[in-house]
């Protein structure tokens, strides 16, 4: 210890940076709290010796650490953890906690003989190493040993803490589902940029994802539908010769494997049984949950056009049966405080048909199919809560009044999530403006059909805390992956990369340190290193926006306009493609009276960096005549 002190102090401090630098060569996020770069760098011995200790547990930590760089560099890696061990990188538990850092916070130095990190709790040594791989060169990330690389990493002093303790990412699971194996790569990414939640989105029209053994039903037929490819909202209804054999469950082994993996890197696993809407897959499997007669006829959806029933009948003690059986498995499968429950976009429409729910109202006094819901959420929030978890629900559940302790999840906007907080209930804010990852990244002829977009700079405006909240009560923030659109698991990493550092920055740095002029150069830093690490992302950042109008000369005009700056666009009516030697953009286009597509692509200096985009004029056509009709 004292030795590495020693040549911790060899760095001779050259600069207190308030934020990462092009000047400094960091790229790290989400940006740390406090980094002060100093002169010179460490250089990774063919040896490595890992010391945690004093004699604290840290095998996670460590051989999490160990388990990174031999697979990329090669060297070899003994871990111990006897403080008497010279050490290439310590791992040191604070006996006296240092109050800043908190549970998940850190401090890393880096000198020219050692790597120290010190934290007062496991989870915060965890981070302190995601912050060191990150400042190993960008061949760290990859799946192979690279020969010949000196592996060095800037001196550095980074102090750093996370802003809130709720940092999650959504993925649903439902509506295409994802193996575990594709669930513990996504975790893998998650913890890199400091997440600390995965929330699963396990029950919806088109699957149940869990197994729940007292109601096998649930999966052995709900979490099954017919394989469709195209667009997902449009697909042919299915025939009764088109096989039942697309999706899949977890097992209750699977989950306890996810929990415990996950649980290794620090991460819990929030798991969400959506009720009473979004419920066709555990209707279809018990019928009986329904209030509308036929529903026993009923499939699993497949992405069709449909208008069934997909509520649980709130009027009747079946289903709060059913829901007690699916909670006290759930409750056990899954270590985490919290169960969310749901709750949104419930079409009330069924209920209003039932002579049972009327009888509902009549007898508890309920003038509103809003109070109807809120009576279902109350009696869930008891269940829940008799198993020993807290309850969330997305912040539909507030609408007819809201349960004691309930937790609520907004998503319509940040509206829900103030007055939940100024009624005095815990929040997590995921509103889809700044956190819905289903939403496109760039033009819509550039992605899988949605119907909104949110670009990076978007997500990246996240502020989880608006001025009227109650600020203590606000946990944290997500951002949510809905898979309607997303049909495998590289466009899951699409989706997420990098929107997800975006959340990840809003959700751990300082508010006061959010940059985006010096977020976006780290973000291109981390495509490099998703690049070595067969990791997609999208590109999307580089694709312009177009706004076409009709000017005065009545043609009409295209702007373009990119997120970041210092890109050349070149285009082409013509139909060839262009490249940096056509015409470069540098005012609106005037469109020639019979082009028929414009075609665009971005450069930095001599490199193509943007994705050829063809847009139609047909449909830049279409869009000035919508905008003029909403006028
Ligand atoms: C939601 O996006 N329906 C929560």
């Amino acid at each position: 210890m004292k030795k590495l002190s020693f040549s911790l102090s060899l760095c001779i401090i050259t600069y207190f940076g308030f934020g990462q630098t092009a000047k400094t060569g960091l790229a790290i996020i989400p940006e740390p709290v406090s980094v002060i770069t100093k002169k010179g760098e460490f250089i990774l011995p063919k040896h490595v010796m890992i010391v945690a200790a004093p004699g604290a547990d840290l095998k996670l930590v460590t051989s999490y650490l160990k388990n990174k760089l031999t697979t990329s560099t090669g060297a070899l890696v003994t871990t111990k953890n006897s403080a008497k061990i010279p050490a290439t990188i310590k791992l040191t538990l604070n006996i006296k906690a240092d109050t800043a850092l908190g549970k998940e916070g850190y401090h890393l130095w880096v000198g020219k003989k050692g790597i120290l990190i010190r934290a007062n709790e496991p989870a915060g040594l965890f981070y302190g190493v995601q912050t060191l791989i990150q400042l190993f060169p960008k061949e760290i990330e990859s799946p192979e040993v690279i020969a010949g690389m000196k592996w060095t990493a800037p001196c550095v002093d980074i102090k750093d803490y996370p802003r809130f303790s709720w940092r999650g990412l959504m993925l649903d699971v439902s509506r295409h589902f994802f193996t575990k194996d594709e669930v513990k790569q996504y975790i893998d990414q998650m913890v890199r940029y400091k997440y600390n939640l995965l929330h699963m989105h396990l029950t919806d029209d088109e699957g149940w994802r869990v197994e729940i053994k007292s109601l096998p039903r649930l999966t052995t037929v709900g979490a099954y539908n017919v394989n469709k490819v195209g667009e997902f909202g449009r697909f042919s209804t299915p025939t009764p010769d088109e096989p039942r054999t697309y999706g899949g469950f977890y097992t209750q082994d699977d989950i306890r494997e996810l929990v415990q993996y996950a649980k290794e890197r620090f991460l819990n696993i929030l798991p969400e049984i959506d009720v009473p809407g979004h419920s066709l897959a555990a209707v279809v499997s018990y019928p009986e949950l329904s209030v509308t007669p036929g529903a026993d006829k009923y499939q699993v959806r497949s992405g069709e056009r449909t208008n069934v029933d997909n509520t649980l009948n709130p009027s009747s003690e079946y289903t709060y049966a059913f829901l007690d059986k699916v909670m006290t498995e759930v409750a056990q499968l899954f270590p985490f405080a919290y169960v969310h429950m749901g709750g949104d976009e419930c079409n009330k429409a069924w209920w209003a048909k039932s002579d049972s729910v009327t009888a509902l109202m009549k007898r508890e006094n309920l003038t509103t199919y809003e109070q109807v819901q809120s009576y279902f959420e109350k009696r869930l929030e008891k269940i829940v809560e008799s198993k020993g978890k807290k309850f969330m629900g997305w912040d539909e559940i507030i609408e007819g009044g809201l349960g004691p302790n309930a937790a609520v999840m907004s998503w319509r906007g940040i509206k829900g999530g103030i007055t939940a907080s100024k009624l005095g209930h815990e929040v997590v804010m995921s509103p889809t403006t700044f956190a819905y990852l289903d939403y496109m990244q760039s033009d819509r002829v550039m992605e899988p059909h949605v119907y909104a977009t949110l670009r990076l700079s978007k997500a990246y405006e996240f502020e989880p805390v608006p001025d009227s909240a109650d600020a203590k009560l606000i946990l944290g923030g997500q951002a949510n992956l809905w898979a309607e659109q997303v049909f495998n698991f590289r466009q899951v990493e699409y989706m997420t990369w990098p929107r997800g550092f975006a959340i990840a920055e809003s959700v751990w740095s300082p508010k006061e340190k959010k940059n985006w002029n010096n977020f976006y150069p780290r973000v291109e830093k981390q495509f490099a290193r998703f690049n070595e690490a067969n990791i997609k992302y999208a590109p999307s950042v580089y694709d312009p926006d177009f706004n076409a109008s009709v000017g005065a000369d009545s043609l009409m005009h295209v702007a373009l306009t990119t997120e970041i700056p210092n890109l050349d666009i070149y285009y082409s009516f013509d139909n060839s493609y262009p490249d940096r030697f056509y015409p470069k953009y540098t005012e609106p286009l005037i469109v020639p009276k019979d082009a028929t597509q414009l075609r665009v692509i971005t450069y930095r200096g001599k490199e193509p960096i943007g994705r050829m985009i063809t847009m139609p004029i047909a449909e830049l056509k279409q869009r000035v005549e919508r905008s003029n009709r909403r006028r």
